[in-house]
C-alpha cells in the first residue's frame, strides 16, 4: 500500500467537498510532509485553515488554468490529486467556454505540470456523467479522462503515471441534492420536488470516495479508469427517506439531466476487468509499456473481463439502497 507518510501531496480544487474529506483522511492516518491545497478563492482557502492548520498544511491561491503558478506549486511533489472543476451542470451549459477552460485546458495543466516536476503518481477525479455524455459537464471530463489516460504516452516510462477515479453522486456534498432537499424541509417545504419519478442514481459517499481514491494511488499501473461497485438510488425513495412522505412533486427534467446514470458503457465492455469490489475500464490505446497486464494491479489483485455487453447503469444496478438504509446513510452522513 501507498504510504503518504514524509510525502508531498498536492489537491487541485483542495477547498471543495472531496479535498476537506481528503485532507482529513491524510492527517489522521498518516503523516505526510507537505498537503498542498491548489484553488482561487481566499476565502474557503481562509474558512479550510480554521479546520486544518497542522504544520504540514500550505495553502496556494492558484487557479487550474495557470500552467506556471501550477509547475511552481507542484515542485518536490510526490503526488496529486486533480480535483477542481467546474462541475454545475446548467451553469456549463450556459458558459461552456468557462467549463472547457477549468475542466479541459485545466486538465492539460495538471498533466504538463506534474510531468515537469516528475510527480510520482496523479490521480483525477472524474464523473459518471463522463460515460455517454448527453451535458457539456460531462463532455469535458470525458475529455479530461482521455487526457489523462493518454499522458502516460508523453510522461514515458520514468514519467509520473497518471490514472482516473470515476463515481457518482456523492452524498451531500456541495450543490448536491441532499443538502438542497434538507434546506426545503427546514423551511417548511411539505413536497419535495422530483424532476422525474424514475430517475436513478448511483450513490457514494464522500468517505468511501476518498478511501477508494487512497487504494487507487496503490493499484494504479497508469491508464486506468477505476470504477468502485456502489450501489444506486431511486429518488423517489430518497424522498420518502428525508421527507417521511411519499408525496412530491415532478418540475421536469432539467436540460443536460439523464434519467439514469451510466459509468461504464456497454461499448466500453469489452475494455472493463471486473474485480472484487471495482471495475477498471483499461485504456484503448497501447503505452510505452506494451507488458502492462490490467488483469492483475500493483496489489496482485486479479480480475476478469466484464461479460459481452456489460453496462454498469444506475437503473439496472444489482443494488439498490432501501429507505430505511438511506434514512440510516442520511442521519449517519450529514
Ligand atoms: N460531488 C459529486 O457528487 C461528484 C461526483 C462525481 C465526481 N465528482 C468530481 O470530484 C471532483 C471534486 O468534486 P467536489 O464535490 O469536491 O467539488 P467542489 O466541492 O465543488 O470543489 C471543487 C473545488 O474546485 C475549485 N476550483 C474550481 N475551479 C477551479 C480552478 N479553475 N482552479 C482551481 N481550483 C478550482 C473550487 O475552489 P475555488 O472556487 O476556491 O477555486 C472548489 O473548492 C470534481 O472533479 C468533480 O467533477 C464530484
Amino acid at each position: 500500500m501507498i504510504d503518504f507518510h514524509n510525502k508531498s501531496i498536492l489537491i487541485t480544487g483542495g477547498t471543495g467537498s472531496f479535498g476537506n474529506q481528503f485532507v482529513r483522511y491524510l492527517t489522521e492516518s498518516y503523516s505526510p510532509k507537505k498537503i498542498i491545497i491548489y484553488s482561487r478563492d481566499e476565502l474557503k482557502q481562509f474558512e479550510m485553515q480554521q479546520r486544518f492548520s497542522q504544520s504540514c498544511m500550505r495553502y496556494f491561491i492558484g487557479d487550474v488554468r495557470d500552467k506556471e503558478r501550477l509547475k511552481t506549486a507542484m515542485k518536490d511533489v510526490d503526488y496529486v490529486v486533480h480535483a477542481a472543476a467546474l462541475k454545475q451542470v446548467p451553469a456549463a451549459e450556459y458558459n461552456p467556454n468557462e467549463c472547457i477552460k477549468t475542466n479541459i485546458n485545466g486538465a492539460q495543466n495538471v498533466i504538463d505540470a506534474s510531468i515537469a516536476n516528475n510527480v510520482s503518481r496523479v490521480i483525477a477525479l472524474s464523473t459518471d456523467k463522463a460515460a455517454n455524455p448527453v451535458n457539456l459537464y460531462g463532455a469535458t471530463k470525458l475529455a479530461s479522462d482521455k487526457l489523462f489516460v493518454a499522458a502516460n504516452n508523453i510522461s514515458g516510462a520514468d514519467g509520473p503515471r497518471f490514472s482516473v477515479v470515476r463515481y457518482g453522486n456523492v452524498v451531500g456534498s456541495r450543490g448536491s441534492v441532499v443538502p438542497h432537499y434538507r434546506k426545503l424541509l427546514q423551511e417548511g417545504e411539505k413536497q419535495l420536488p422530483v424532476t422525474h419519478p424514475e430517475m436513478t442514481r448511483f450513490w457514494i459517499t464522500l468517505d468511501e470516495g476518498v478511501k477508494f481514491v487512497v487504494k487507487s494511488f496503490s493499484r494504479m499501473q497508469g491508464g486506468e479508469i477505476f470504477v468502485p461497485k456502489i450501489p444506486s438510488v431511486r429518488i423517489t425513495d430518497l424522498v420518502e427517506a428525508m421527507s417521511g412522505s411519499k408525496d412530491f412533486k415532478v418540475i421536469g427534467i432539467r436540460p443536460g439531466e439523464k434519467l439514469h446514470e451510466i459509468m461504464v458503457p456497454e461499448e466500453m465492455a469489452h475494455h472493463t476487468v471486473e474485480f472484487n469490489d471495482h471495475f477498471v475500464i483499461a485504456p484503448a490505446i497501447t503505452f510505452f509499456d506494451k507488458t502492462l497486464d490490467y488483469f492483475k494491479n500493483r496489489l496482485d489483485e486479479k480480475g476478469a473481463p466484464a461479460a459481452d455487453k456489460f453496462e454498469y447503469h444506475s437503473g439496472t444496478n444489482s443494488q439498490f439502497l432501501t429507505v430505511g438504509e438511506l434514512r440510516n446513510l442520511d442521519k449517519a452522513t450529514l
